[in-house]
């Protein structure tokens, strides 16, 4: 099946699922139920779960597992860029095209939404339906996802972020921003993928972990160059927002063609990675692509 179409159907899978489990939440607080239905599914690319789902396919893990971390993960992330984008933090007001969280309801329904999406993403691990295990497995999700998105993972790195910001750091102080504010996340699908998937090694198992701590780093790089040279109208995000505030990209250190250089040599080191594998990576080549060249 050609990537496009493989693409498309993990999209619909996980919004589909998501819709029907903010759907059936109770009516109590009928705005924050519409704020998290609103920052889960206003047109994420999904780029998460089709790692997860192209890893997953490639080392036979079960569908029913793919499809519960997949919800999961893009809980965390929805809640991730709520967050990331309120006043206090990159204060922008369009996401997906569309005005942020915040703009749409209020900061504090905003700052509720992200909460209870971020809690959500942990009742699913702990509740949702899984195929192949029980709560032993359940518990390491947990604590692989709960790791990666606390201090050691994604908010470390926002915090890393939000005190460099307006001050030059090195490319090593950069690379540790972004492999934590975004890498962990990428890395924690792959990390939870391997952990259901009981027949594979695990040299294996840490191959796929290295390759997703690549594109982890490569994709956020690509999302600094499209801040740079990508159209507002097309990234869905205020173009030039990382430049006015004075953030540390990888642009903004190295200059836009040394960081399309640098983007291109991770390229090729997770091309590699992949090809060191006892496995059909054909798909997971097309995904490294598809994050390298990613207009938006
Ligand atoms: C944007 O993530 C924030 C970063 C980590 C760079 P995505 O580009 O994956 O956002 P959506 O979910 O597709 O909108
Ligand atoms: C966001 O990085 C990483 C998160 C943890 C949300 P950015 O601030 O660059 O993401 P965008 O450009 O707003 O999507
Ligand atoms: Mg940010
Ligand atoms: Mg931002
Ligand atoms: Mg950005």
């Amino acid at each position: 099946m050609i990537f496009t179409e493989l693409h498309s159907q993990v999209r619909y899978k996980t919004d589909h699922g998501l819709r029907n489990i903010i759907d059936i939440l109770p009516n109590h607080a009928a705005s924050l139920k519409s704020a998290m239905h609103y920052a889960l599914l206003a047109g994420g690319k999904r780029t998460r779960p089709l790692l997860v789902y192209l890893m997953g396919e490639t080392i036979a893990a079960e569908e029913a597992d793919m499809l519960t971390i997949s919800m999961a993960i893009e809980c965390i992330h929805a809640y991730s860029l709520v967050h990331d984008d309120l006043p206090a933090m990159d204060d922008d007001d369009l996401r997906r095209g569309k005005p942020t969280c915040h703009m749409a309801y209020d900061e504090a329904t905003a700052i509720l939404a992200g909460d209870a999406l971020q809690s959500l993403a942990f009742t699913l691990l702990a509740d949702h339906p899984m195929s192949s295990f029980g709560n032993e497995n359940r518990i390491k999700l947990v604590s692989i996802l709960a790791k990666s998105a606390g201090y050691l993972g994604m908010c470390g790195g926002q915090a890393i972020d939000l005190q460099s910001t307006g001050r030059a750091i090195s490319l090593a102080e950069l690379t540790q921003l972004h492999q934590l504010k975004t890498g962990a996340l990428l890395c924690a699908c792959a990390e939870m993928v391997t952990t259901v998937s009981p027949g594979l090694s695990h040299i294996h198992a840490n191959a796929f972990v290295d390759y997703a701590r690549l594109i982890g780093l490569i994709f956020q790089i690509q999302d600094d160059i499209l801040d740079v040279e990508g159209h507002s109208d097309v990234i869905g995000k205020p173009q030039g927002s990382d430049l006015e505030q004075g953030k540390n990209t990888f642009p903004a250190l190295l200059g836009l063609h040394s960081a399309k250089e640098e983007l291109a040599k991770l390229h090729q080191q997770a091309l590699q990675a992949l090809a060191g594998l006892p496995y059909n990576t054909e798909a997971l080549s097309a995904f490294t692509d598809f994050v390298v060249k990613r207009d938006h």
